[in-house]
């Protein structure tokens, strides 16, 4: 059994690889207070396991890179829709970025009110902008021409007016893969800059719709504050035309997109970021609101797996983990590099592709990872695993997905059970009822 730490010892934790949730003690890896090895005794593996502290204080530090600024953070649930992550930014202040009618209902269950969400995404059906109005969601990020006169019609039906922003792609480049931009036009996303002013005349003459806000978001994993300014720029120009036609905003939402060093890059500068949306909000009389996803969780989860094999092909060793690329895509999907450390600490003695069970060449958690000796039954945590790891997992070769655990000092409680097999048939109509 490790020598257990004083909890408020670990706060704020010595971090394995920048602002991570783990510390080392003892020869081994604890998130807060508690043991990754007795939490994988306890709950199983793999598991997803969160530091509660991480978030709270990387909260606060977001609100305090825009404390000048007038603003509002929006939760953007995508990263982790976990209810008891959503609750714990409830309580610490948030709003929530919803994109669906399922996150609308995740984020009503959460305890958010309507006036505290907003409503994007760049298909919504009707019943999705239906469950928006009655929800009363502070506004409605529409994203096309044709969206926008749905939502007309709707509200009408309804007899009310839906608040509305128009959601801006400025034609911006950022972010390092092709799969998380999100700002230009080789991107789905968002009304043509171009045509913007235009809609906005249209929403304004509305008597069902109101133009309360401007959006973009151009992309996520962005470490630098320079797209940004080319971004805001850009609305900049839009809120000239925009007011010059008689139109007042009261909200100015540039998205999210905040990264995080997974692989020891330097860290965004976020004040940069908040004084050039601080300038525009302050020039035209508007709130900012911001939407950060991943910068806020990302860092405050790891993925805890335990090693099933070791094996050596030719000159390729592989350590075969029970977590694959079913509970954890980014690695495959986005090509994404995320330190993988050994929960029983050791010097580097060899080096390993850390690879699922999934029957996919693709199924990888980590590539070339130098891990200490290192044999099955041994367990392994992968870093910056908070957002866009759980939300992203699936039941692909009919793998229950994992469990997760919310660990506070020294306690821990499991915030979403593993799945059964029984979870596996219960949407489908089995052929023996
Ligand atoms: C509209 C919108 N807002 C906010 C976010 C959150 O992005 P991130 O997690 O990179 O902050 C996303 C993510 O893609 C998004 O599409």
């Amino acid at each position: 059994m490790p020598e257990r730490p004083d909890p408020m010892a670990v706060d704020p934790p010595t971090a394995l690889a920048g602002d991570a949730a783990l510390v080392e003690r003892g020869g081994t890896l604890w998130c807060e207070g508690v043991a990754l090895s007795d939490l994988a005794d306890s709950v199983g593996t793999p598991c997803y396991v969160y530091s509660e502290t991480l978030i709270r204080r990387r909260y606060a530090a977001f609100s305090a890179a825009f404390a000048a600024v007038p603003h509002r953070i929006f939760y953007s649930v995508k990263a982790n829709h976990n209810v008891s992550i959503l609750r714990l930014m409830h309580g610490l202040g948030a709003g929530a970025d919803v994109v669906s009618a399922g996150e609308l209902y995740r984020a009503r269950r959460a305890g958010f009110a309507g006036r505290e969400i907003v409503f994007g995404g760049v298909g919504k059906r009707s019943d999705e902008l239906e469950a928006a109005l009655e929800a009363g969601v502070l506004f409605v990020n529409v994203e096309s021409e044709g969206e926008l006169r749905l939502l007309a019609e709707l509200a009408g039906a309804r007899g009310v007016v839906a608040p509305v922003a128009l959601r801006v792609n400025p034609g911006v480049e950022a972010g390092k893969h092709a799969f998380t931009q999100t700002g230009h036009y080789k991107t789905k996303f968002g009304v043509a800059w171009e045509e913007a002013e235009r809609l906005y005349e249209f929403a304004a003459a509305s008597r069902h719709l109101a133009p309360v806000a401007i959006d973009t978001h151009i992309g996520s994993q962005i470490l630098s504050a320079e797209p940004y300014d080319r971004a805001l720029e850009r609305l900049g120009q839009l809120l000239n035309g925009i007011s010059r036609r008689g139109i007042k905003l009261r909200y100015l939402d540039m998205g999210g997109g905040f990264g995080v060093p997974y692989e020891g890059e330097a860290e965004i500068d976020l004040a940069a970021v908040a004084r050039s949306a601080g300038k525009l909000a302050v020039e035209f009389n508007l709130t900012c609101a911001v939407e950060p996803g991943r910068w806020l969780v990302a860092p405050a989860g790891v993925l805890l797996t335990r090693v099933l094999y070791m094996k050596r092909l030719g000159e390729q060793n592989y350590c075969v983990v029970d977590a694959g690329s079913n509970d954890f895509l980014r690695p495959s999907y986005y090509g994404a590099r995320h330190p993988v450390e050994a929960v029983r600490r050791g010097e580097p003695a060899i080096e390993v592709d850390v690879v699922g069970p999934v029957c996919e060449t693709g199924d990888f958690l980590g590539r070339a990872c130098l891990l200490p000796a290192t044999d099955a039954g041994d367990l392994l945590a992968v870093l910056f695993a908070g957002a866009y790891g759980a939300v992203m997992s699936s039941n692909y070769n009919s793998r229950p997905r994992a469990a997760e655990v919310l660990v506070s000092g020294d306690a821990h409680r499991v915030i979403r059970r593993r799945e059964s097999l029984e979870d596996l048939l219960a949407a489908e109509v089995a052929d023996d009822e």
